[in-house]
């Protein structure tokens, strides 16, 4: 089996050389009829799903994976839209989250939000014109869009440790370091979708025209 499987990986090599080696050299003499067929012939080769791509002794299919079923959909489903669809059950406190936050975020992101290393999360401070810190406080339009990325993508080196009762936890505790909500409160479903972001109306559709324009 094994030399079997060999010999058919060489085949196929050859193949492939045999088959740059005419391309150069058709490309080479300046032979533009040759090279056009030879290049056809290639594309013809590559296309998927055509006869001519298939070794003769491949099946019909490689019986490899499985339908997705609708439990690992859900899985992969877990997008937070801005005005909270897909927020999960359960809820947490910022007491909770500062215990959150001490445990897994405060190794990148500083005992107060403010320290680093990695991006400062907490400025509660309004800019003008331009920004000088792009934060929670100053820069986020929706308090939702916490959830989606938190869930996802922190902490960065092991997301997805958290609960859902956490990730509401530590959002809470974030939004009250950025003096956005009061220290007793809950988030959850139905709260933090309610959250004003502060910078929610520095935000506009680009309506300029002339110049190359926004790209849409
Ligand atoms: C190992 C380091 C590390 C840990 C631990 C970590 N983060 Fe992060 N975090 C990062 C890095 C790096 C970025 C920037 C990622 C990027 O720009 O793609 C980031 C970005 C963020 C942002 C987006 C900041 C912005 O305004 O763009 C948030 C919010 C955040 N982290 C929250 C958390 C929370 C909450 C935790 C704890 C549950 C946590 N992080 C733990 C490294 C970390």
């Amino acid at each position: 089996m094994r030399r079997r499987g060999t010999r058919r990986r060489s085949v196929h090599t050859r193949i492939t050389t045999a088959t740059l080696l005419s391309l150069a050299v058709a490309a080479c003499a300046g032979g533009d009829a040759v090279s056009d067929r030879v290049v056809r012939a290639a594309d013809a080769a590559a296309l998927p799903g055509s006869p001519e791509a298939l070794p003769s002794h491949a099946p019909a299919r490689f019986g490899f994976g499985s339908g997705a079923s609708d439990a690992r959909v859900a899985m992969w489903d877990i997008d937070v839209r801005p005005d909270g669809a897909g927020l999960p059950p359960g809820s947490g406190t910022v007491a909770e989250g500062r215990v959150v936050y001490n445990s897994h975020c405060i190794a990148c992101h500083g005992p107060t939000g403010t320290e680093g290393p990695n991006d400062r999360l907490v400025d509660p401070v309004m800019w003008d014109d331009v920004p000088d810190t792009r934060t929670i406080g100053n820069y986020w339009p929706y308090a939702t869009t916490l959830y989606d990325y938190i869930r996802k993508a922190m902490p960065q080196l092991t997301p997805g440790i958290l609960t859902h009762d956490q990730v509401y936890a530590v959002i809470a505790y974030l939004l009250w370091m950025n003096e956005i909500v009061p220290e007793d409160a809950v988030m959850d479903a139905e709260t933090l979708p309610e959250v004003q972001m502060p910078a929610r109306d520095r935000f506009v559709v680009d309506d300029r025209e002339g110049g190359t324009g926004p790209v849409r």
